[in-house]
């Protein structure tokens, strides 16, 4: 029997409650197709930080290193200064690892509600690959004459050759292997940014043509990428951007697809250990409320299914999901769901069985 070594980082706020949804479903799914799988939790966080002042010590992340994938809840704790938890773990993971993915489908499911005026789950499937280990996000920077009225702040954008040409390239095999319109579109600055966009675009071009000729090429201004994310999301297909501009497009990308309570992401080494994640945050006002949406987490955990190569299985999630959203709740919205986290939890653990979505 295939077994799969997962480390669960349930984390802070509403985090462990709905990675206990994820790991209901995982169960569940794991006896249907004859899976094992080892789980392994750690306590990292905001609470151990507090009490010990251990963001993620050497000896976790050579641990981590070691298994088959990460199942990571949520990073973030009100009581912890903004920028040690996210820097100190959550990007930490994502550099250490060389997770240099960040992969985030946009779907939206039958039944759930889209801000979107006439745009149905026909119109809004699309994916945004995102680079995640460089450009603005490496921390390069400094401040000259700090605190006096002739201040300067600089914030360094890095954009290596071997990181984008890496990047471009999962973005072209994900655009072949999705085969849907075989359509990959660069989200940049060209006009602006002129050395960073000026090397994606390179890039983009040579090895598109030169390895890809059957993926067609697009190009859009990221400013322009949002006005038609809303104006008409069905032209996307696969999105390719970098780190700083893919935050800030996926967030807009989550709520056409109807918000946080759905929208998961994973963070990819395509040759090493990826970590999966609800996109949201703690949401520190409903923690402990068995309120919030547990889908998320859900989606999560298949798309980690889904790497780990037990795609049917993930299918079969996706599929509950969707008869979830299309049937039984009545908004993906916390507190408004018409069901508790445990009980979404428990649908979607029913609704694997085709026989017992009724
Ligand atoms: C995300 C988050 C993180 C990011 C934060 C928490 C550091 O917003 O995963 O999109 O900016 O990447
Ligand atoms: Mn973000």
């Amino acid at each position: 029997m295939k077994s799969y070594k997962i480390a669960v980082l349930p984390g802070d706020g509403t985090g462990p409650e709905v990675v206990h949804e994820g790991l209901k479903v995982l169960e569940a799914v794991s006896r249907r197709y004859g899976f094992k799988t080892e789980l392994q939790h750690y306590d990292l966080g905001g609470e151990r930080y507090k009490k010990t002042g251990e963001v993620l010590p050497d000896s976790v992340l050579g641990e981590l290193g070691q298994f088959n994938a990460i199942y990571l809840g949520a990073i973030g704790h009100p009581d912890v200064k903004p920028g040690i938890l996210e820097k100190g773990l959550l990007l930490k993971l994502r550099f250490s690892l060389e997770q240099y993915i960040n992969l985030r489908p946009v779907k939206l499911y039958e039944g759930v509600d889209c801000p979107l005026k006439g745009k149905g789950p026909a119109d809004i499937d699309f994916v945004v690959v995102r680079e995640n280990n460089e450009g603005l996000y490496v921390g390069e920077g400094e401040f000259l004459n700090k605190g006096t009225q002739d201040e300067v702040a600089i914030q360094v954008s890095r954009n290596t050759r071997r990181g984008v040409e890496r990047c471009l390239r999962y973005a072209f095999e994900y655009t072949r292997k999705r085969n849907k319109r075989k359509t990959l579109t660069l989200c940049g600055k060209t006009n602006v940014l002129t050395y960073a966009f000026d090397l994606w675009e390179r890039v983009f071009h040579e090895v598109g043509a030169k390895d890809y000729p059957d993926i067609k090429r697009d190009y859009a201004h990221v400013d322009a990428t949002c006005m038609w994310m809303v104006k008409n999301p069905e032209w996307f297909d696969v999105i390719v951007t970098d780190n700083m501009f893919g935050d800030i497009i996926t967030d807009l990308a989550a709520m056409i697809q109807g918000g946080m309570g759905i929208a998961a992401g994973g963070n990819i080494n395509p040759k090493g250990v990826s970590m999966f994640e609800p996109i949201g945050g703690s949401a520190p006002k409903y923690t402990g409320k068995n309120v919030i949406n547990p889908l998320a987490a859900i989606m999560a955990l298949q798309m980690l299914l889904d790497h780990l190569g037990e795609e049917k299985a993930a299918l079969e999630i996706e599929d509950s999901v969707r008869w979830v959203t299309a049937r039984k709740l009545k908004s993906l919205a916390a507190g408004k769901m018409g069901y508790s986290t445990t009980e979404v939890g428990d649908l979607v653990a029913q609704g694997l069985d085709p026989k017992e979505r009724k």
